[in-house]
């Protein structure tokens, strides 16, 4: 079995996905870290040291290669990696489930506010302009996320209420 949660920065699918693997007793794997682990640096520093093309093509072979594993994980993906490339085909011929945690901009302001500095993308966007910012990044994401199997609105949810209704998904 192969589960994929998509969702914007800061949506919450490592949580969730953690939580998720530990109730359904599956391996969990968080492609940022997938990633991390490969380079032996943090997405911070791939970004500073390399760019985002070189991460990009990283996140897309990366991708491939965890879904192409033999056995059931569950898998969270960064906020871009359907959005680039042929990544969102990727993740609908390889999985068997694939869940968009859908949060509304305001939500993912509040908590991309307090996880910026590990966000290479946001960093240097002050505050006040994550609004608009997120506003328009996820106005172009969001169709990519709107493929997957199911979309499941993650509004004012806990971890545990997430973790909840995807089970009663599967
Ligand atoms: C990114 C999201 C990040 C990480 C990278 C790029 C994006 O992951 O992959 O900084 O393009 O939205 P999270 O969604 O876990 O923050």
């Amino acid at each position: 079995m192969k589960l994929v949660l998509l969702g914007y920065m800061a949506s919450g699918k490592s949580t969730v996905g953690r939580l998720l693997a530990r109730h359904l007793d599956v391996k969990f794997i968080d492609l940022d870290e997938y990633i991390e682990a490969h380079q032996k640096k943090s997405i911070k520093n791939i970004f500073s040291e390399h760019g985002e093309i070189f991460f990009r093509k990283l996140e897309h072979q990366l991708l491939s290669e965890v879904l192409d594993k033999d056995e059931s994980i569950i898998l969270s993906t960064g906020g871009g990696t359907p959005c680039y490339g042929n990544n969102m085909e990727t993740i609908l011929n390889k999985s068997d489930h694939s869940i968009y945690l859908n949060l509304g901009i305001p939500n993912l302001v509040e908590r991309i506010v307090k996880g910026k500095d590990k966000r290479p993308l946001v960093k240097n966007i002050e505050d006040a302009e994550l609004p608009e910012f997120v506003g328009k990044h996820l106005f172009e994401r969001r169709p990519y996320y709107a493929k997957a199997k199911h979309i499941l609105d993650c509004n004012g949810d806990d971890p545990d209420t997430t973790v909840n209704k995807i089970r009663s998904l599967l």
